[in-house]
């Protein structure tokens, strides 16, 4: 969601945070802004829109302060204008703020600081911070332990960061249920809500942990714990490099991560089969809990939750107990039975969205065992959980998510394979499994060489398309789930996802003259089902793009992608960067900005 760049240090801080906020812009923003400070006073700069239009405003000046903090702002309270954007400063200019998250109590602040002859410019819940950090500064004349005070009277979740002409070389930073990232280096020191923005000028890294204080000066940082004690830092070196937040020759991210898939799935495997065995040291500290489990949860939102889903149908194959897929925003809130024999599997790429992380916290509080399948190492979920797998997928930008989906589905399917095995239950399938999850890379770059060739000019009849269905059966419904949700997001054509059988239970209806169905049959023990499905939608007038897999019949269809021979269970991890295709070039030829699609957020981290 929004973005945050801070820097003190012996350089210039614009270019810093600039260059920073460019980095996080894939996380989705409608205004910028950014405030320098040295012992003269603040400087805020701000502009709705792209951040092309704040850097017209800042070039040209003379802006050398060393100190300084930045923002994209994607609005939730107020809408997109300068006086919402951030930074907010308070009404003497000498304090400025720049805040991720939702202050939940700002309404009773507002209040108190309106009480007390505060008055507001914005709408936003954040302008409250900044008077009510002036408000302590009156009353302690110092900012440390003023911003200290005033973090503990906020509720909601937040990272903040703050600076002062009453300190000009130091920013004040805190995180709560929001993700920030600190950096080191000779240069001086950073902070930032995601490593992209700071990757340029270092990779010596370290995540706030939630409920921090961190005091950043031009050499060093301190760091305090909720209670106020001070903690010991814990660099580590960031392992990827800029090269993995650039594009490297493609035309965005999304294309560049599309193709990235053969490799991001090999990493994802790397080092988890040892021969004929699958291997997850991960789950050792909860085997005995996994032992015990009577039912298993599979939670995560948007393209997280279809990987849930797939881990639901192949888990339900191999071991005869419940498992079930919930969207964590509904989990968070429903009535589902949970309790210490339940085991609660939560995925996120970025291991920091706002419903999962909610969603963990009443699993937990509920006594369940909980795994974590993310991707963002260290973030907020694999911190909570009492075990994590990692997908290894590196770095993903583009909003939509492609590689971190493959790599979700490879390691739930190998989490799946391995909870039965830990459970007692043995497929008899095993040694083809293996072979074949030893191919995986191989077929999904296989399918890429069929799918690329032919994916332009199916895509080009959807260029004009005010709605499409994607239909599918059994493990084929996750792809049409996933299909149909990739295409609404880059290209805002409207699809849906139904199972094939539903069809004549109302879609149908639907169905007109050269209404486009993108049908996925790779399923053999349902494909004949699923082809009489898409019959019936033809005799309607339905134009079908057909994605099966090399044995089922298929005459009179015209559009047909046959995927590489594999296990039907694995189909849908390399049948997906077909439909991902399908949608990057429906949306690129529509015009539409596809890495940073409109409305949307990379890593939500609000409810
Ligand atoms: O970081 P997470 O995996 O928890 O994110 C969950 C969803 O917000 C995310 O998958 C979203 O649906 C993507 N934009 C889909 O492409």
């Amino acid at each position: 969601m929004c973005g945050i760049t801070g820097f003190t240090g012996k350089g210039t801080a614009l270019p810093v945070l600039m260059q920073g906020l460019e980095k996080l812009e894939y996380r989705g923003y409608d205004s910028a802004g950014v405030t320098l400070a040295d012992d003269q006073g603040l400087r805020t700069f701000k502009a709705k829109g792209r951040l092309s239009e704040l850097r017209s405003i800042v070039e040209n000046r003379e802006l050398h302060q060393h100190t300084g903090i930045g923002h994209t702002r994607w609005a939730t309270h107020g809408v997109p204008n300068n006086l919402n954007a951030h930074p907010h400063t308070n009404s003497t200019n000498t304090i400025s703020l720049v805040h991720n998250g939702i202050i939940e109590n700002y309404v009773s602040l507002k209040q108190m600081l309106e009480n007390n002859g505060y008055v507001f410019q914005s709408e936003t819940d954040s302008e409250a911070v900044v008077h009510l950090i002036d408000y302590y500064y009156r009353r302690f004349q110092d900012m440390e332990t003023a911003f200290k005070r005033a973090v503990r009277d906020l509720e909601g979740s937040y990272g903040l960061c703050v600076i002062s002409t009453y300190a000009p070389d130091t920013v004040f930073v805190a995180r709560k249920e929001s993700p920030m990232i600190l950096g080191i280096s000779d240069e001086g020191t950073y902070c930032a809500s995601d490593a992209p923005a700071l990757l340029e000028y270092t990779r010596k890294l370290m995540t706030l942990n939630d409920g921090d204080i961190a005091v950043l000066k031009p050499e060093h940082i301190a760091l305090f714990d909720a209670k106020g004690n001070e903690k010991k830092e814990e660099w580590m070196e960031f392992p990827y490099d800029l090269q993995s937040a650039q594009k490297g020759g493609y035309d965005t991210f999304m294309e560049k991560e599309i193709h990235e898939q053969p490799q991001t799935i090999r990493e994802t495997m790397r080092g988890r089969i040892e021969g004929k065995s699958i291997v997850l040291p991960e789950l050792d500290p909860i085997l005995g809990r996994i032992l015990r489990a009577d039912h298993v949860l599979w939670i995560a939102c948007g393209t997280a939750y279809h990987a849930c889903v797939y881990g639901q149908m192949v888990l339900n194959r191999l071991v005869p107990i419940n498992s079930a897929a919930i969207p964590a925003s509904e989990f968070r809130y429903g009535n589902y039975y949970v309790d210490k024999n339940t085991l609660c599997i939560f995925v996120s790429q970025s291991g920091e969205t706002a419903d999962t992380l909610a969603a963990i916290k009443r699993a937990k509080s509920s006594g369940a065992a909980t795994i974590a399948v993310a991707n963002v190492l260290g973030s907020s979920l694999t911190r909570i959980a009492d075990a994590t797998v990692y997908t290894c997928a590196g770095l993903e930008i583009a909003v939509a998510s492609t590689k971190a989906y493959t790599a979700q589905l490879t390691l739930i399917y190998l989490l799946a394979q391995k909870l039965a095995e830990i459970m007692g239950y043995s497929t008899r399938e095993h040694d083809e499994i293996i072979t074949y999850l030893n191919e995986l890379d191989r077929l999904t770059q296989e399918t890429i060489d069929i799918a690329k060739p032919v994916i332009r000019e199916y895509a080009s009849m959807l260029k004009n398309e005010h709605d499409v269905y994607f239909i599918g059966r059994q493990l084929d419904y996750v792809s049409a789930m996933e299909g149909a949700l990739k295409l609404k997001e880059i290209s805002y054509i409207h699809a849906d996802a139904y199972y094939a059988g539903e069809l004549k239970h109302g879609p149908i209806a639907l169905i007109q003259d050269q209404t486009v169905v993108i049908a996925f049959a790779t399923q053999p023990e349902v494909a004949s089902k699923t082809i009489s499905n898409i019959k019936e939608t033809v005799a309607r007038g339905a134009k079908i793009i057909l994605i099966t897999d090399q044995n089922t019949p298929a005459e009179g269809f015209t559009y047909v992608i046959r995927i590489p021979e594999i296990r039907p269970d694995l189909a849908c991890i390399i049948s997906a960067v077909i439909f991902q295709f399908l949608a990057y070039y429906a949306a690129s030829e529509r015009g539409c900005d596809i890495d940073k699609p409109r409305n949307l957020a990379k890593s939500v981290t609000v409810e």
